[in-house]
């Protein structure tokens, strides 16, 4: 067995999993780490930046974030049960509780004071459920989980999923801000086919992004059909998207009858790509708007958003796997154009999140 290369401890006691310049993503970053419904009082064990992360709820509803990964013999404490707030590793009955204090080795009297396990700072908020695996001293330095307003605005309808895909996080990022790929990874699903001129770069410090204004033109029937209007109708959209921290990046369309000032469609989208590690990913979608939001108009949305996000996994996983068998590095394969703007900031940006993380 090789040792693996172990990241320096900082000057609060604490090591990030692998050395940075083995990943491209910070640790010092809220991630999400599930759509809140997902974490229940059942144990659930997720990988979140190479770190095995266990997620339950205490009896009172309050979410807790715990290493998945018993002390003692390295047993993944969600194959446990929970005992009251507290969880009963499976192997050996280690029992641990919510403040990762260990409170009952059951071969001993008391259990030794120097057990424990870590706790992860958590924040919930409609529809996800926040973690922050990075340096604890560091939680004040990095931009809080960014809220998604329109989520809970009561004027929209929402909808969202979960895909596991099989490629590292950024290649999602960079796909969700060159929308140029519509055409033809989505051109049987979503059918938007004009977009063809690359965006307008936006976005300023930490946060970049793209606007691509459409005039007049014929409406596709996915905006179309829940709006009421007949697909192909002129119409104005106004779409624009920005990458918000390394861990999220929303999307918008504002839908404007030709001539006319006030927006009669908002359709917000948001990608929450979660590292599992450098080679896969969580990726949480959540779709929303305010017009066409009855049931069946919202469950004709999810199945048209499943078919389309598919068609993005099913080619990021193709990139993927190019990238890992070529020999040749990737960088100096890759040749970018001016659509590749906003990715290309992107990259940069994430970055100056890793450089932050290892002054
Ligand atoms: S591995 Fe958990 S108690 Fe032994
Ligand atoms: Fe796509």
């Amino acid at each position: 067995m090789t040792a693996q290369p172990m990241s320096a401890v900082t000057a609060s006691g604490w090591q990030a999993p692998r050395p940075a310049a083995e990943r491209n993503y910070p640790m010092n970053c809220w991630w999400v780490a599930a759509f809140a419904d997902e974490v229940t009082q059942a144990l659930l064990g997720r990988w979140i930046c190479d770190t095995p992360v266990l997620l339950y709820r205490k009896e009172d509803g309050t979410a807790v974030a715990m290493e998945d990964r018993c002390p003692h013999r390295s047993a993944p404490l969600h194959l446990g049960c929970r005992r009251g707030d507290n969880v009963e590793c499976g192997y050996h009955g280690f029992t641990f509780a919510p403040d990762g204090a260990c409170v009952r080795v059951p071969s001993m009297k008391a259990p030794p004071a120097a057990l424990w396990i870590r706790t992860f700072p958590v924040v919930e908020d409609h529809p996800f459920l926040w973690v922050y695996l990075g340096d604890p001293a560091k939680i004040d330095d990095v931009p809080p989980p960014h809220r998604l307003e329109w989520a809970t605005d009561p004027s929209f309808a929402i909808e969202y999923g979960r895909i596991d895909i099989n490629a590292n996080y950024m290649l999602l990022k960079e796909n969700v801000l060159d929308l140029t790929h519509f055409g033809f990874v989505h051109a049987k699903s979503f059918k938007i086919t004009d977009w063809v001129d690359p965006p307008r770069l936006t976005g300023a410090g930490e946060v970049c992004g793209y606007h691509q204004s459409f005039s007049a033109s014929p409406l596709p029937s996915i905006f179309a059909e829940p709006l009421g209007v007949p697909p192909g109708t002129p119409y104005d959209r106004e779409n624009y998207g920005s990458f918000v921290t390394p861990a999220l990046q929303i999307g918008a369309v504002d839908l404007i009858e030709p001539g006319k000032k006030e927006v009669t469609g908002r359709f917000r989208i948001s990608h929450a790509t979660t590292p599992i590690d450098g080679r896969s990913m969580h990726y949480f979608w959540v779709g929303g708007r305010d017009y066409g939001t009855s049931r069946d108009e919202m469950a004709a949305f999810r199945a048209i958003t499943e078919i389309g996000f598919a068609e993005d996994e099913t080619m990021i996983e193709a990139v993927q796997a190019m990238q890992d068998r070529d020999p040749r590095p990737t960088e100096q394969l890759e040749k970018s154009v001016k659509a590749d703007g906003p990715g290309v900031q992107a990259r940069r940006i994430v970055q100056r999140w890793m450089d932050r993380e290892t002054a």
